[in-house]
């Protein structure tokens, strides 16, 4: 086989996500790496290319590919032309399944910034396998679903197996705060996963907390009330991503020859205070998601939804991600005690200029070699481990091991 010429395609490039990822690598890495965007309009890519060759304009001009994702014979061409494909064309259940069986075909290193079940229990049923064969790691999950669980969990666990020899049984995740929007891209993709529950196989994998697993293990499904986490000190309410990132932990553990524990346990939620006010704002989060899951089944309110909010391609303003922020805590507990934590802070909105270099570090650590994950459909903390964590911790996403414990 011949070494392909490029490092990194961003496909998708000319959406919101994907014009803020091309950007991360120009302004990072520039003539550093051997990269190219692609996506389906010509048009599109030629004005993207100008305008990154404006930002840095001592930087070799980005060469454009064109490929539509229903024309699978200019996916093929794409993937054989890079070692990763990276990926922002959205909703992934509508767009993405040709793409991921290009890449698992060809042997070609893929990841994305799905946050679909649905999408990524077809990938693993069609495509693992091949994946294996070939060599290639197609990395689902990449952004803000769900690297700062995955990783964090990574990190703590890291820690407490170094230290004592044997990781902790439970795993809490608690979102402290956040600054950030969303995008038209990711209100269409979170649309098109209630529309596809219709179907009593996708509503199997949204109700399975094991739904991206082979086995089972002792988790129930993911928080929708209101609790007191002692380990924050804290009143929380249900995190919205927390169906996602739930899942994709559990499948570390299990790609990681259960590393974590045959019984690990691990969930998530989201802080909101302390007091009577704490309690009043999870009481609201938690009628919020009861009512909002519900409503989106019905199809008129669906298409309200969509016809209202914002359209693909759109997103919040440059000003809004430059200021957004999200910081997290993971704590590792043994028998209820927690005897390790780290903490997780982003700089810029979580969803977009935070996730733009997690996208973008995850397909450099994968272009390097780096990581010892095996090939097949995997996670970032399989895939990439302590690797991606030190990657990100000179970027805008740093993971630290926590030295006060809360008392
Ligand atoms: N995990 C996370 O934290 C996270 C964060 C942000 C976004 N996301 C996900 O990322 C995805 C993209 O979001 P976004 O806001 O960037 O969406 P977007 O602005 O709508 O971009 C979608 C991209 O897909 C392209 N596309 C659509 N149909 C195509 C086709 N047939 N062939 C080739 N390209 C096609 C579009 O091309 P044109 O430019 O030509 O229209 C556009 O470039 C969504 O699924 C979203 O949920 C996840």
């Amino acid at each position: 086989m011949t070494t392909p010429e490029l490092d990194v395609v961003v496909y998708g490039a000319t959406g919101f996500a994907g014009t803020l990822t091309a950007e991360y690598l120009q302004d990072t890495y520039g003539g550093d790496v051997r990269w190219a965007v692609a996506g389906r309009s010509e048009e599109k890519l030629k004005t993207l290319v100008h305008e990154l060759a404006e930002r840095r304009p001592e930087a070799p001009k980005v060469e454009y590919i064109v490929a539509n994702s229903t024309d699978r014979a200019s996916l093929d061409a794409l993937v054989a032309r890079t070692k990763v494909v990276c990926t922002t064309v959205g909703p992934y259940a509508k767009y993405g399944t040709e793409l991921v069986a290009a890449a698992a075909a060809s042997g070609t290193h893929y990841c994305d910034l799905t946050g679909e079940p649905q999408f990524i229990r077809r990938m693993v049923d069609a495509h693992h396998a091949e994946a294996q064969k070939s060599g290639a790691r197609i990395v689902h999950c990449a952004g803000f679903d769900s690297i700062p669980s995955d990783l964090g969990t990574h990190v703590v666990q890291t820690a407490a197996i170094e230290a004592d020899g044997e990781p902790c049984d439970e795993v809490e995740y608690v979102l402290l705060g956040a600054k950030g929007g969303f995008s038209g891209g990711t209100l269409a993709s979170l649309i098109n996963v209630v529309a596809e529950a219709k179907d009593p196989a996708v509503r199997r994998v949204l109700v399975d907390p094991y739904g991206l697993c082979e086995g089972s293990g002792p988790d129930t499904r993911e928080q929708m009330g209101v609790r007191y986490s002692h380990a924050a000190k804290a009143w929380t309410g249900p995190f919205l991503m927390a169906g996602i990132n739930e899942r994709v932990v559990r499948r570390s553990n299990e790609l990681l020859a259960h590393r974590y524990g045959a019984d690990f346990r691990y969930g998530e939620s989201m802080r909101t205070g302390s007091g009577v006010l704490g309690w009043t704002g999870a009481v609201a989060m938690a009628g919020g998601m009861i009512a909002m899951a519900p409503a989106l089944f019905i199809g008129p309110v669906r298409r309200l939804v969509n016809r209202f909010l914002t359209q693909p391609g759109d997103g919040p303003s440059r000003d809004d991600i430059e200021n957004g922020f999200f910081k997290a805590r993971v704590f590792g507990k043994r028998n209820g005690t927690v005897v390790y934590s780290a903490t997780v802070l982003g700089s810029q909105d979580p969803g977009y200029g935070a996730t733009a270099c997690m996208l973008a570090e995850t397909a450099l650590g994968l272009a390097a070699g780096e990581g010892l994950g095996e090939p097949g459909v995997t996670t970032p903390a399989a895939a990439l481990g302590m690797g991606l964590v030190e990657r990100l911790n000179a970027h805008r996403v740093t993971f630290t091991l926590d030295t006060a414990l809360p008392g």
